[in-house]
């Protein structure tokens, strides 16, 4: 086959190819900078990243901390007297998934030195801390070092690497006596502590989790457990008791032998710290553990010792959900090298390796200015961002080699598979799991399951799972991901799909799951406000779905604002949800659908009985309808609001509360996480109807501007993601290309502070890394993204061949776009100059061209194989993606308008060599 194949850089690779797994090149690893996202002036300005180390979608990430960790407060928070003078407080493990969320099975690992043989151990979090030697900190993703002063130890020292695979914390401490040769080290073991936890509103508790320690001298181990589970306040009342059983767990081992050096049991802290030496078990409150270490000793003979006493100490702790002997196991199942190597050399291989499988994938070249090179890294952190969640919470059953089990808090029981936690699905609907989708689709169908497994567990699918629901913010959207993973290939058994990964039977839970969401409300719907963080509640899913229903089920159409909190954002996003729902029942075999779609008269809810006239429907219609009629019995068509930052007429239509009587609720009433200026956007199925009430496309776009320029625009939070990209669907691609430009420089650069917003569980990473390839999946179940403005002059991404793909598939034997020696789709984006020229003169995608007045789309199909897209970039506006008419209207403006921008151009005559070939294969 003769074909324009893009990717000379590829075919370096080809030489290196083998029959064993491709080794993918590291040297984009130094490029990403853990600590973007890890300042902040506040919690909800900040991105709520720490610097940790673990490999992708790890079970715990490893982190210098300090602070203590609660919800709106991470391990570790970036200050600038921390990094000038700061002090470490002990090195932990930890699971709490974003900053707003709570910590759950946590371990930690804290070096010191005491007095003697038998001295003080340092137990309190404050009395724990190290100042940091100047100069020695050093972050990267498969290793942190730093070297740490220990108080009151006559100048001794101790220096840290740390490392970690999904499930073991790995450290070398190497402790250096100073002056006063009487200190000896240790390392303790915090196992249970006061744990903050947060009441909304503003109220913070602190409680005592209880917990064990068990040391085991003959082996040189320590294991121990806690019950803390810092949201479980949030568990959904019918899980209640099954999650009150949370436990985590530890293990670690030790190469230095401490059954003769001493080893003992903490409990308290500071002077009322209760410590017995030589306790080899404990359990309680404020507890802890710790093994002593003695220095080589003296030159005997002239007793006097030289400056450079040290001692290496190293430990692997492994954390577990199920139990001490499970951790044991973890600790050797986990590295690969099952003997359970004690170089730390070779966990940090382990993961970077596994890193490099994610970002080793992109081949990016820029114009190597400074401004470029720090894109690049903001864009290969927001991958490294993007790849750490869900994260994984299943082990390996010790008697088999591969096999998985998990333990659930849903049922408190063991089952056999794999499970995830961390799914902020409010946010990470919209761009995180497309990437997912582009970038780990191994996991995609555990990732589904796993929500099944919450369903068949807990009753619902996930809204925001901490180890448990959480039920923070509205609607169902775990409906989305199902449905997007279904579209875009993972197992209807679609014949251009990948290998069905769906039995029948999993294809039937998706669809009771989702249909569960669409069609039951949650318990006492009419008198529950299901408030944010509201506890001692059920499962709050579509909170105010009777009231919702519509013609069908004598509901109204919206949430009433005086029984539910929110209730605009979950008109809306209910309204969202049932157009996947409606998606999905089209995408499942039908009669998978005709089996199980219960009729609604049958669903035991006071709500639905005696509703005869709802007995007979055609599921794909009354969703179809409901996500097309309900969001507009939100929209106050006279509402309206003065044009202050574009002048002339006033901005008009917007959306509104509502009362159960009907009447109008205060404009600022009904809203979660934004306003009635963000949520008059909230349309993404329906785009067309949106703009129509708006006025058209000139309107439209000018209420577009007024919300960017009149500082309507909040885009730390997720509601604007899609925003910059509504222009492009209403023929003026040219203001979307200028906006996403201006909201990348805004809100994201290469500093702890490059998060305008948090990260919530990569969300806010996916708009960048989306962004910067040129498009953006603003209807996430529609198949195709909206074309913006890409930020490379050449973007290579070889996208991975999931396991399950037949060997036989024509995109692997047929396929221009295959590489045999990556096993990878190479997607290749040519975009010459874009660094410093912002607009699209035109683009062609896989030689098809998309013309100046075609819609600006580029569908999944396009690209999920592989594929070459090759923008024509320009300094100026261009009348490319003019589609639907706007366009004449706004010539003139923009033309003004790129004038004026803050965009820092770069000199024109400066060549952008574009190292990438058309090469023919
Ligand atoms: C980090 O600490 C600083 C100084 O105490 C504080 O002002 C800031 O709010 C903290 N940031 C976060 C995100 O917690
Ligand atoms: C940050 O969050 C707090 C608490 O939720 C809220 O009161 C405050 O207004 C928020 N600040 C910003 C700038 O969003
Ligand atoms: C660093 O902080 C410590 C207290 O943690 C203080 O004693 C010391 O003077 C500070 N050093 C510098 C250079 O500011
Ligand atoms: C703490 O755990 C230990 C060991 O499981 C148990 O004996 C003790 O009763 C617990 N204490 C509390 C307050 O629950
Ligand atoms: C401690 O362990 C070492 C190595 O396993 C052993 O040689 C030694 O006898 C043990 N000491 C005691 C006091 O049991
Ligand atoms: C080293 O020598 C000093 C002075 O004799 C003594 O106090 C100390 O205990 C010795 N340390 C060790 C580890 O033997
Ligand atoms: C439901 O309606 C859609 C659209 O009219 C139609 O294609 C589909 O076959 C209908 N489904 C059933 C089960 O009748």
């Amino acid at each position: 086959m003769k074909i324009l194949h893009p990717i000379s850089i590829t075919l370096l690779y080809l030489s290196l190819s083998s029959a064993s797994a491709y080794q993918w090149s590291t040297s984009l690893l130094s490029r990403i900078n853990p600590l973007i996202g890890s300042a902040g002036p506040e919690p909800n300005l900040s991105g709520g990243m720490i610097p940790s180390v673990a490999p992708p979608f790890g079970s715990t990430r490893w982190v210098a901390q300090n602070q203590n960790s609660y919800v709106s407060a991470t391990p570790f928070n970036y200050t600038e007297s921390y990094m000038n003078n700061g002090t470490i407080h002990g090195f932990m493990g930890t699971r709490q998934p974003a900053i707003w969320m709570g910590e759950s099975a946590w371990a930690a690992v804290v070096p010191g030195m005491s007095s003697g043989s038998d001295g003080d151990i340092k137990t309190g979090f404050e009395e724990r801390g190290m100042p940091k030697i100047a100069g020695t900190e050093k972050f990267g993703v498969g290793l942190y070092s730093v070297e740490l002063a220990i108080p009151e130890s006559g100048g001794s020292t101790v220096q840290v690497s740390m490392s970690a695979s999904s499930r073991v914390g790995h450290f070398q401490f190497i402790f250096k006596q100073g002056s006063d040769s009487e200190y000896q080290p240790y390392i303790f073991l915090p196992t249970t502590r006061p744990a903050t936890i947060f009441h909304n509103p503003s109220t913070f508790v602190t409680t005592y989790p209880n917990g064990t320690v068990q040391i085991s001298p003959m082996t040189n181990e320590i294991c121990g457990s806690n019950t803390e589970m810092q949201d479980f306040i949030l568990a959904p009342n019918s899980i209640k008791d099954a999650a009150s059983h949370f436990t985590g767990w530890y293990c670690a081992t030790f190469d230095v032998p401490f059954n003769d050096t001493g080893f003992g049991v903490t409990v308290g802290t500071g002077d009322s710290t209760m410590r017995s030496e030589l306790a080899e078990s404990g359990s309680g409150e404020e507890l802890g553990a710790y093994a002593r270490f003695q220095f080589p000793s003296n030159d005997t003979q002239d007793n006097t010792r030289s400056e450079s006493t040290t001692m290496t100490v190293n430990v692997r702790i492994a954390t577990s959900l199920i139990s001490a002997d499970q951790a044991r196991h973890n600790l050797y199942a986990d590295t690969q090298d099952d003997v359970g190597s004690f170089a730390i050399q070779d966990t940090q291989t382990v993961t970077e390796n596994a890193w490099a499988e994610k970002i080793g994938r992109f081949q990016v070249e820029t114009d190597n200015s400074s401004e470029s090179e720090d894109k690049l890294a903001v864009f290969l952190t927001g991958v490294y961002h993007a790849m750490q969640y869900p994260y994984e919470v299943h082990e390996t059953i010790p008697s088999s080699t591969n096999a998985s089990h998990y333990y659930s808090a849903y049922d408190n029981a063991l089952h056999e598979g794999e499970s995830y936690s961390g799914y902020s699905i409010w946010d990470t609907y919209r761009a995180e799991w497309a990437l997912l989708i582009l970038l780990a689709p191994e996991r995609i169908p555990t990732m589904v399951r796993s929500m099944l497994q919450d369903f068949e567990e807990g009753g619902w699918l996930p809204m925001w799972k901490n180890m448990i629901e959480t039920n923070i913010m509205v609607g169902t959207h775990a409906d989305s991901l199902l449905a997007e993973a279904v579209l875009k290939g993972f197992g209807a058994g679609s014949t251009d799909g990948f290998e069905e990964t769906f039995t029948t039977e999993e294809l039937t839970t998706i669809w009771k799951a989702a249909w569960k969401d669409a069609s039951v409300p949650p318990v006492d719907d009419s008198s529950v406000v299901y408030s944010d963080r509201e506890e001692n509640v059920d499962y709050e899913v579509r909170a105010g779905l009777s009231t919702f229903f519509e013609q069908y089920a004598g509901g109204q159409g919206w949430v009433a604002n005086d029984i539910h909190s929110e209730s605009v954002s979950r008109t809306l996003d209910y309204a969202y949800d049932d157009h996947v729902v409606a998606a999905l029942s089209t995408l499942i075999p039908s009669e998978i659908i005709q089996n199980n779609t219960p009729n609604l008269s049958s669903i035991t809810s006071d709500f639905y009985q005696n509703k005869s006239e709802i007995a007979d429907f055609n599921v794909t219609t009354l969703l179809t309808d409901r996500s097309m009629a309900n969001p507009w019995t939100v929209w106050n068509a006279d509402a309206s609001a003065p044009a202050v930052a574009t002048g002339g007429d006033d901005i008009k239509g917007f959306v509104q509360a509502r009362q159960q009587n009907g009447s109008w609720a205060g404009t600022t009433d009904g809203f979660t996480e934004g306003d009635r200026w963000v949520y008059s956007f909230a349309f993404v199925h329906d785009v067309a109807e949106l703009v129509k009430q708006r006025g058209g496309n000139e309107s439209f776009v000018k209420s577009l501007n007024e919300f960017f320029d009149g500082g309507w625009v909040d885009f730390t939070n997720e509601p604007a993601h899609h925003t910059p990209y509504l222009y492009a669907l209403a023929g003026a691609a040219a203001y979307t290309q200028e906006r996403v430009r201006e909201i990348a420089q805004k809100n994201y650069n290469n500093t702890p502070n490059g998060l305008s917003g948090n990260e919530d569980c990569g969300q806010m990473s996916a708009w960048y890394v989306f962004s910067a390839m040129g498009f953006y999946p603003v209807n996430p179940v529609s198949g195709v993204y909206v074309v913006g403005s890409p930020f490379f002059s050449a973007l290579n991404v070889s996208l991975p061949v999931p396991p399950f793909m037949p060997e036989s598939h024509p995109s692997i034997t047929s396929n221009p776009y295959y590489n045999p020696a990556t096993k990878s789709y190479e997607l290749c984006i040519l975009a010459p100059g874009a660094e410093n020229k912002p607009y699209v003169k035109s683009l062609k995608i896989n030689g098809r061209v998309i013309g100046d007045m075609e819609e600006p789309l580029i569908s999944h199909e396009e690209i999920r194989f592989g594929g070459l897209i090759e923008f024509e970039m320009s300094d100026r506006v261009e009348s490319w993606g003019g589609g639907k008419g706007a366009w004449a209207e706004l010539t003139s403006k923009l033309d003004a308008q790129s004038h004026s921008t803050s965009y820092s151009f770069h000199d024109q005559s400066q060549t952008n060599t574009v190292s990438v070939d058309h090469v023919e294969l």
